[in-house]
């Protein structure tokens, strides 16, 4: 049944296991991640952007998660707006029939100025107060999303700050999140533990620790009861790489957070793990290959079944890693 986000990460926090959070944009991707799910009986949570829901149009994927629903009776499945920028982005997603929203408002409503404290709390509250009257749960988002390495805001997808910050500047802090929590009354809350949106967020091989845990920690322990999202999260696994270039791609070295990394924060209390990048990259491997080792093909079936199969194949990984297997 289509479930909110709370009923969700309720049930992960009890069983202390994170869900993986897919974007999508379209019905091969929405059939990869229910196929992997039913395969693990494991809980869904679908996100659509503002830009998913412009290139599919709005309609489209409210039906499609809908008749994934339909489809998978039996599985809890969260239909979850993605990074809103204001009131009005929000409400026309829960009067779509959401039964989540993300409020971003640490960014302004042109999703690419920094928003002050003050701004965050005051449109988040509003969100929360009307999301909550239909039984539609909220995520905010506090601190500065971006890379540790660089010190840049978002850098990739070229939102957020421009300026250089500490290393400290950039991570959530506990005593705001727990006074940004008091004065929202939000479900879930977005964090800065040293990820960043895209395939580019580390440009060496990590060693060691990539993630704050000791910030995952202290904010765990100030927001107990409200549950810590990471966004940025794709590991930008190194044969997915190997697969675009050598069917054509040009992808730059770089690499992403590893599944290790993301188990250590679900121990200290990460439960939405954001996921859109590596999909996209096990898709447009797999699209490659089918295409160059087939070149006589062109019914789009022929190579959009096996970029379902590549994308189920991430998908399945992710719920049996972060414990989500089993807990449908
Ligand atoms: O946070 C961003 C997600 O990866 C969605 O990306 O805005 O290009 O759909 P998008
Ligand atoms: P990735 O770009 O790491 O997949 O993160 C996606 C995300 O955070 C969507 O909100
Ligand atoms: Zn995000």
């Amino acid at each position: 049944p289509l479930v909110s986000l709370r009923t969700v990460l309720d049930h992960a926090a009890e069983h202390q296991y994170g869900v993986p959070a897919f974007n999508v944009n379209n019905l091969e991707q929405i059939h990869a991640i229910l196929q992997a799910a039913d395969a693990t009986q494991s809980p869904v949570i679908l996100q659509a952007s503002s830009g998913a829901r412009k290139y599919a149009g709005e309609m489209f994927v409210k039906h499609l998660i809908e008749a994934a629903v339909a489809s998978y009776p039996k599985l809890p499945v969260v239909m979850h707006q993605d990074h809103g920028t204001s009131l009005a982005v929000c409400m026309s997603a829960v009067n779509l029939g959401f039964s989540s929203v993300m409020m971003d408002g640490s960014l302004k409503e042109d999703g690419k100025t920094p928003a002050d404290y003050h701004y965050n709390v005051t449109v988040t509250r509003e969100v929360v107060q009307l999301a909550h009257q239909k039984g539609v749960s909220v995520e905010g988002e506090l601190g500065c999303l971006g890379s540790l390495e660089t010190g840049m805001g978002e850098e990739e997808d070229g939102v957020g700050a421009n300026r250089k910050l500490s290393h400290d500047e950039m991570l959530t802090d506990p005593e705001q999140a727990r006074q940004f929590v008091e004065a929202t009354g939000v479900d879930a809350l977005a964090i800065a533990i040293g990820t960043s949106h895209g395939a580019y967020k580390f440009t060496r091989p990590p060693t060691g620790e990539v993630l704050a845990i000791e910030r995952i920690k202290a904010i765990h322990e100030a927001i107990p009861h409200t549950h810590l999202v990471m966004h940025g999260s794709s590991s930008v696994p190194q044969e997915l790489l190997s697969e675009v270039r050598e069917f054509g791609g040009d992808i730059k070295p770089t690499w992403g957070v590893p599944v290790a990394e993301i188990q250590r924060a679900i121990k200290y209390g990460v439960r939405k793990i954001n996921i859109d990048t590596d999909l996209r990259l096990a898709m447009t491997g797999a699209i490659r290959k089918h295409l160059m080792t087939n070149p006589a093909d062109f019914d789009p079936r022929a190579y959009l079944k096996p970029a379902i199969a590549a994308m189920r194949a991430v998908c399945e990984a992710r719920y049996q890693e972060f414990g989500a297997a089993g807990m449908a």
